[in-house]
């Protein structure tokens, strides 16, 4: 039986951070999808479909990872597609309560389905694609927290909003 794992997220937009999950999950599993899903208490900078882009773009050395997107539940997407785990990254202790909110409600609301941390590279702890995009918009230096197409989209985006 193939191992199947959804990587869920924002992704608004990919970070170097987000990449070391992904690549590390598609060593272990024979399958990842990476799914954009919506975080209603967030607000996104860029679309679906740039967001899909720029993650396909990163990804397309890895021939086990698929790009998706899906309006709805995580449960309900990782079952659509046999996905037993779900996997996330773990930064710091920060993010562990919110973590284990929504970790207990997809358990409750499907119990089949685990979700797996992985702690994330620790010279990305601090990293986020919020602190990310809160540097670019100051024209800060990202190099290196991002992938250089999208530093290149970032800098689009805050250009056009000045103008
Ligand atoms: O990158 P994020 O914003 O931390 O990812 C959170 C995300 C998108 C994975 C989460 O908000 C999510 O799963 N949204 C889809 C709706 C859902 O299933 N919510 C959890 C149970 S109510």
């Amino acid at each position: 039986m193939s191992k199947i794992a959804v990587c869920p997220g924002s992704f608004d937009p990919v970070t170097l951070g987000h990449l070391d999950i992904i690549k590390r999950g598609s060593d272990i599993f024979d399958k990842v999808y990476v799914c954009i899903l919506n975080n209603s208490s967030k607000q996104p900078l860029f679309t679906v479909e740039e967001r899909i882009s720029l993650l396909k773009e990163v990804t397309k050395d890895m021939p086990n990872v698929e790009v998706d997107s899906f309006k709805g539940l995580l449960i309900d997407y990782a079952a659509s597609k046999n996905a037993k785990v779900v996997l996330r990254g773990l930064r710091a202790v920060s993010d562990f309560e919110y973590e284990m909110q929504i970790t207990a409600m997809n358990r409750k609301l499907n119990e089949n389905i685990e979700t797996l941390f992985m702690m994330t590279n620790s010279q990305y702890s601090f990293l986020s694609s919020s602190i990310v995009k809160e540097a670019a918009k100051y024209h800060g230096n990202i190099t290196d927290l991002v992938p250089e197409v999208v530093e290149r989209e970032l800098q689009k985006k805050f250009k056009k909003a000045r103008t």
